[in-house]
């Protein structure tokens, strides 16, 4: 093993700015001797991570994590002592001697450097080719369609877009001319030779060996967080459903699929100067949302979200991440689908609903930033958004409500690694599924509820033959007779848990499943009604005392956000007792300081109306 010798690693220690390494990774701010800034080992919303700039070292009072400049990237980035000594001596200009490799590994290294380093030229030249088109007479198309997508020009030059002329060799041609060996360009995948071309109607001329992969397509060029050219994408301008909508270079050495998120490069700054990110699914969404001054702003390229991709985020997020997809069933599942994800990693996620048949691009497009600034100030934190999702997919009954507890939301928490914030995701499940808190307490220790569902069904199920409907039912039923298209916003927001009669749920469940229609059938609704309620729920629906309300959607979530802010107090003050009878201080002080929490933002929420 070839070690570095120990002087060597002193050196590059010394000539190291731990501050400016790690400003890298967390956003810093002078306090006293030291830097403070968000932790990137643990979850946290006030800063007690300090960097001392005079001692080189840091240290977290949250986690206790500390340690120098190099422990920090080994951590950080999971990499190697040696690696992170080589690439800190590279930065810091120390000279470290050659590792001792045998003549043929050398050779090998030699070869994969240079292959890299070709490979990058190339990708850099062609990029420059594409943009040239872009700005050129041949670039006119591209040109009229990036300005009808509303695409201006410092978008442009910062995603270094381009156009990939139509015809089949204004590539191939352009690199013959720079001398590029065939060979490379085929192994980039941005040219292909004849034989493997599938035969098309509109044949390539028959005198050139190699054709070009995009043709008369925008080109977005794929660029790491460092700058570099990796791949590219094309997006067609042929309205032709045949052709596909997008193509990307293939995989090279350069770009493996999965690993990059489109857009960083121009992102990272933004998302480390806010601390937040936003996740949206296509290219041009990207771009609107850059464009309307939302540059915290990457999609993942066309795949579903990978863990390296979370990971990757995760070094430029230290605190949480927007998912902002499309409000469809599509982007709803995706968000649901995703949330493990960001457990695995420890990054907190929140998902932002659009309206439905909307995209980010359309959305940022009519109502700009503040609109989009909107929906992510209610967007709710993954795990629960994952519970609603769950439990509206599901006909909530108890039983239903348990198996989803202890088959899909118990595993998901139990990845949860900070004891704290897994007591408040077993708070929010015991609210979204509307069970006891014990109950779910116990499930994520591991146990089952199975046994007693029938117990907790009582408990939690009120006797329905004779009950009234509540305020807040009707309080609903008054807001979405007013504002039908509401009814389609029922399931993604979560309504329907707070609907507590069950053939009131049932019917309002099936209003918000014709998502075509909006329309607001009160006479349908009150006769899956006993007879003894109809007459509540009609008045409620005519009253129209909600016509005159100009956001409905935050009326609806304000409605919701009472509810169960009351529900939540009343079991965290039942717990409480617990708590103060088995003499437990600890519990008591947490239970406390959440129940001040909660009745402050409940304060809030009623001066706010
Ligand atoms: P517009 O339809 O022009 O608004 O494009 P978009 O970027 O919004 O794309 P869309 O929402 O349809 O798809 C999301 C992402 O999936 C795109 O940005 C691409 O990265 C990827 N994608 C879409 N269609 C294709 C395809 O046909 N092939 C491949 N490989 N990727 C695709
Ligand atoms: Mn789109």
């Amino acid at each position: 093993m070839p070690l570095i010798p120990e002087e060597k690693i002193a050196e590059t220690r010394e000539r190291t700015n731990i501050v400016q390494v790690i400003s890298e990774y967390v956003s810093l701010r002078k306090s006293g001797v030291n830097h403070k800034g968000l932790c990137p080992f643990h979850a946290e919303k006030s800063p007690s991570f300090n960097v001392n700039e005079a001692k080189q070292i840091y240290h977290c009072f949250g986690c206790g994590k500390s340690g120098d400049v190099i422990r920090f990237v080994m951590e950080h980035d999971g990499k190697p002592f040696l690696d992170v000594v080589r690439e800190l001596a590279k930065r810091a200009g120390v000279d470290l001697p050659e590792p001792e490799r045998s003549p043929a590994a050398e050779r090998a290294r030699q070869r994969s450097e240079s292959d890299r380093a070709r490979m990058l030229q190339l990708h850099q030249l062609v990029c420059d080719f594409f943009r040239a088109e872009l700005a050129s007479a041949r670039g006119e198309r591209g040109r009229a369609y990036l300005e009808k997508r509303g695409i201006g020009s410092s978008v442009r030059e910062a995603f270094l877009l381009g156009y990939a002329p139509p015809g089949w060799d204004a590539l191939v041609r352009f690199l013959e001319v720079k001398k590029i060996p065939a060979e490379l360009c085929e192994r980039a995948g941005l040219v292909r030779a004849r034989e493997n071309i599938p035969r098309q109607p509109e044949a390539p001329p028959s005198k050139n060996s190699h054709f070009d992969l995009f043709r008369d397509r925008v080109i977005f060029p794929l660029v790491n967080p460092q700058g570099e050219v990796i791949a590219f994408g094309g997006r067609t301008l042929d309205a032709d459903e045949r052709t596909p909508k997008y193509i990307n270079s293939p995989e090279t050495l350069l770009y493996k699929k999965g690993e990059n998120l489109y857009g960083l490069h121009a992102a990272k700054g933004a998302i480390r100067k806010s601390g937040r990110a936003i996740l949206v699914e296509g290219n041009f969404d990207v771009l609107m949302m850059h464009e309307k001054g939302l540059s915290e702003t990457v999609a993942p390229m066309g795949t579903a979200l990978t863990p390296s991709q979370v990971h990757l985020l995760h070094r430029y997020t230290p605190t949480k991440v927007y998912l902002y997809l499309d409000g469809d069933n599509a982007g709803y599942a995706a968000a649901a689908r995703d949330v493990g994800t960001f457990l695995d990693e420890e990054l907190l996620s929140y998902v932002a609903l659009l309206p439905q048949g909307e995209d980010p691009d359309t959305f940022v497009a009519q109502h700009g930033r503040e609109g989009v600034e909107l929906l992510l100030s209610r967007a709710r934190e993954s795990v629960e958004y994952f519970c609603r999702y769950a439990w509206n997919r599901s006909g909530g009954s108890v039983p239903e409500r348990v198996k989803l507890l202890e088959e899909e939301a118990a595993p998901l928490i139990r990845k949860v690694k900070n004891e704290t914030a897994r007591r408040r995701y077993a708070e929010q499940l015991a609210l979204v599924l509307d069970l006891p808190l014990d109950t779910v307490g116990k499930v994520l220790r591991g146990g089952r509820a199975a046994a007693s569902v029938s117990t907790i069904a009582k408990a939690v199920e009120p006797a329905t033959a004779a009950a009234k409907l509540l305020p807040h039912e009707l309080e609903l039923v008054a807001l979405c007779a007013d504002h039908p298209q509401l009814l389609t916003r029922l399931r993604p927001l979560g309504v329907l848990a707070v609907v507590r009669h069950p053939e009131l749920r049932r019917a309002l469940l099936e209003l918000a499943e014709r998502t075509d229609s909006v329309k607001f059938n009160a006479n349908g609704l009150a006769e899956a009604l006993d007879p003894a309620l109809r007459p509540s729920l009609i008045e409620a629906a005519l009253s129209g005392r909600y016509l005159g309300v100009s956001d409905p959607e935050r009326a609806l979530s304000a409605i919701v956000r009472k509810v169960q802010g009351s529900e939540v107090l009343e079991q965290l003050k039942k717990a409480l007792s617990e708590a103060r009878a088995a003499g437990d201080p600890e519990e008591i002080q947490r239970l406390n300081s959440r129940i001040n929490e909660l009745n402050q933002q409940r304060l809030g929420l009623k001066s706010g109306n």
